[in-house]
């Protein structure tokens, strides 16, 4: 019998219509557009400014896209795995709303805390769902509305962070494409440098919490950076060697948007060449669990049946990974 391999066949993305440029930020920060752009590549961000709106109504839009041009059914969805470090609430999961939103009725669901491997670490769950044999269809979401937590007298994180959402749907393949590798790890030794203060039950919610911003991302930039710059590039490479996978195998490296010097250091190491780089920073800036499926939902019209893209990830936690995917169909101009 031919394995089962868990294939993309849909894509869908949202991102809200505001956009915060560097100019609107130098207005508000000791900041400037020139800086912003040569230390990060960011040059406006898309943010969620509507009251009573949450990261799950991102969400609604991009898994509508999908329903839409597969024809599905909502109630034809078995699962619904969401990754967000900005969930509605606290609980229930943001899937759980998620499914509510869409009708999907017959789904389960629950939310993935990885921070900017949100998706990656998603998707790898979803993966091995369908490779169980027991679920069909899987929805997977990448979704963060990072205006929500971040500071805006803080000009070191104010500047980088965006609101948006990517999705993908998982069906079982067995034409030898879909997801066909993945290397992901973690290391809590980099709690410090990038977490949330307050708000879970280490220090709850209370005046105090508020009055001294812990609510918001706390990041140590610099050590960040050095951290995504080798964690990065060294599972992509990994992922590529073990794979017997060359720089002219590869037709698309995804790379999460955190800073556009993080990824032109991963894209060199694996030998590739810009036009083989999946970029938006530019536009949306850091969407934490968005990026990488915001980016296949902006390029899927370019990517062609057995494509080698590989996606690859740092973030808080410390999260990383790479995910070697062989693109499954190719879209109908
Ligand atoms: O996605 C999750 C994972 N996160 C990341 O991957 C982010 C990794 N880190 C970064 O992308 C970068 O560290 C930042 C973009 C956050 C900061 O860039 P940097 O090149 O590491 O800057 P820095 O923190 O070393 O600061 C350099 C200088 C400092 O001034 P002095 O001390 O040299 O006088 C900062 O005060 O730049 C100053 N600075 C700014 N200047 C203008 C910091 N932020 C700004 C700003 N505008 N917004």
């Amino acid at each position: 019998m031919a394995k089962i391999t868990a294939a993309i066949t849909a894509v869908g993305g949202y991102v809200p219509e505001y956009k915060l440029t560097n100019k609107d930020l130098e207005t508000i920060v000791d900041t400037n557009d020139e800086w912003i752009k040569t230390r990060t590549g960011i040059s406006e961000r898309r943010i969620l400014k509507e009251a009573g709106k949450a990261s799950s109504d991102l969400a609604v839009p991009a898994v509508q896209e999908i329903l839409r041009n597969k024809n599905l059914d909502p109630l034809e969805i078995d699962c619904i795995i969401v990754g967000t470090v900005t969930p509605d609430m606290v609980f229930p999961a943001t899937a759980n709303i998620l499914a509510n939103k869409i009708g999907a009725k017959n789904a389960w669901g629950f939310d993935v805390s990885a921070a900017c491997c949100g998706f990656l670490f998603s998707l790898e769950t979803g993966v091995n769902f369908i490779q169980s044999g027991k679920y069909k269809k899987v929805l997977v979401v990448g979704v963060d509305k990072m205006s929500a937590i971040v500071d805006y007298t803080d000009r070191t994180t104010c500047i980088i962070f965006g609101d948006g959402a990517g999705a993908v749907l998982l069906e079982p393949s067995t034409d030898e494409t879909g997801i066909l590798d993945s290397i992901l790890k973690t290391d809590g030794s980099g709690v410090e440098f990038l977490h949330m203060k307050a708000g879970g039950s280490l220090e709850p919610a209370s005046i105090e919490t508020v009055t001294s911003k812990k609510h918001f991302i706390y990041q140590e930039g610099k050590t960040v950076f050095k951290h995504a710059v080798a964690g990065m590039a060294d599972v992509s490479a990994e992922i590529m060697e073990r794979n017997n996978l060359s720089s002219e195998d590869v037709a698309w490296l995804v790379p999460h948007q955190a800073n556009m010097r993080i990824i032109d250091a991963t894209a060199n190491r694996m030998g590739l060449s810009k036009d083989k780089v999946m970029i938006n920073i530019n536009r949306y800036g850091n969407t934490t669990a968005a990026t990488i499926p915001l980016c296949l939902w902006e390029w899927q019209n370019q990517l062609k049946k057995g494509d080698n893209i590989i996606l690859a990830a740092f973030g808080g936690g410390f999260t990383w990974g790479a995910i070697w995917v062989k693109w499954s169909y190719t879209t109908k101009k």
